[in-house]
């Protein structure tokens, strides 16, 4: 399965949603995760992140390997989003910053 990493926190662009053809993102506050059993790895929604947040799970970078974990668990508590939204308003100022660990609401 694909997997929303650290880059989509305080952005949540959502571009990766439309592009979708199983609708398996999920939402909470400043993150979308994908359901790892509903995505089929088809690929489309890496190239349209404007964080670049999204990879295979095999590429994950190692910094972020809890991230597969964290979208395993945090699909099955949130609601499912099936359309693009307007990204968060602090998206464009946090989009390069690094460490954004700490600032996901779960
Ligand atoms: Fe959806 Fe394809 Fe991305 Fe999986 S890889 S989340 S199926 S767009
Ligand atoms: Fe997040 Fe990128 Fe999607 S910022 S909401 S993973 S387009």
């Amino acid at each position: 399965a694909y997997v929303v990493a650290e880059p989509c926190i305080k952005c949540k662009y959502t571009d990766c949603v439309e592009v979708c053809p199983v609708n398996c993102f999920y939402e909470g506050a400043n993150f979308l995760v994908i359901h790892p059993d509903e995505c089929i790895d088809c690929g489309a929604c890496e190239p349209v992140c404007p964080t670049k947040a999204i990879y295979p799970e095999t590429e994950l970078p190692d910094k972020w390997k809890e991230y597969k974990t964290l979208n395993a668990k945090l699909s099955l508590e949130w609601p499912n989003l099936a359309e693009k939204l307007a990204e968060l308003p602090e998206a464009d100022e946090f989009k390069d910053k690094k460490d954004k660990r700490g600032m996901l609401e779960m």
